[in-house]
This record gives structure tokens, sequence and C-alpha cells, in this order.
């Protein structure tokens, strides 16, 4: 079974993609033609896979682990629904998840 994501691009442009669960989130937002760059590969130390999760589903993903948080603290586009999609591991019960990509930094 597949997770439906609502995707947000750089230019503001909606776009319904599918994700397998048990993923990274990163690892289905690189694949995509206007998506992250991840070029740490998910190791937590580059920030290019940052997004914007939509503030209906801030509270039902688990928080930032001290590391995401830090690195996060860094960036001249955080906001206070920024995450690093690497970190977050997707599952059955985030189908409909929405999210904007961040700008690159
Ligand atoms: S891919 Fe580098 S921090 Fe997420």
């Amino acid at each position: 079974m597949s997770i439906r994501l609502k995707v947000v691009d750089r230019n503001g442009d909606e776009h319904e993609i599918e994700a397998a669960p048990e993923t990274s989130l990163m690892e289905t937002l690189r694949e995509l033609d206007y998506g992250v760059a991840a070029i740490c590969g998910g190791m937590c130390s580059c920030a290019t896979c940052h997004v914007y999760i939509a503030p209906e589903w801030v509270d039902k993903l688990p928080a930032r682990q001290s590391d995401e948080g830090d690195l996060l603290a860094e960036l001249q586009f955080r906001q206070d629904n920024s995450r690093l999609s690497c970190q977050i591991q997707l599952k059955a019960e985030y189908d409909g998840l929405r999210l904007t990509l961040a700008p690159e930094e």
C-alpha cells in the first residue's frame, strides 16, 4: 500500500504523489524533478531536504531529534513547521500528508 502525499513545489504548484511506507520522506522527494537535493543522503548534515509541514500535520509527526533541531536552527528560511524530510519515516497513517518544499539556501 502506498501513501499519498500532497507536495507544494517552490513555484506554489501542488502535486499529489505516492510514496512507499517505511521509507524516509526524503527518498520520495529527491526523485521528483522539482524535489529536494538531499546531498548528504539522509545523514542529517546538509539540510537540503528542508520542507514545511502543513499546520494540521505538524503534531501528528514524531518530534524532532536534537540533531535535526540543531541543523534547522542554522537555516535562514527556518519556520516553526520546518522539518528535515530525511528524518521522517513514512507510515500508513501519514496518508494525505501535505508539505511545502522550502527554498534552497
Ligand atoms: S538529506 Fe541531508 S539533512 Fe536530510
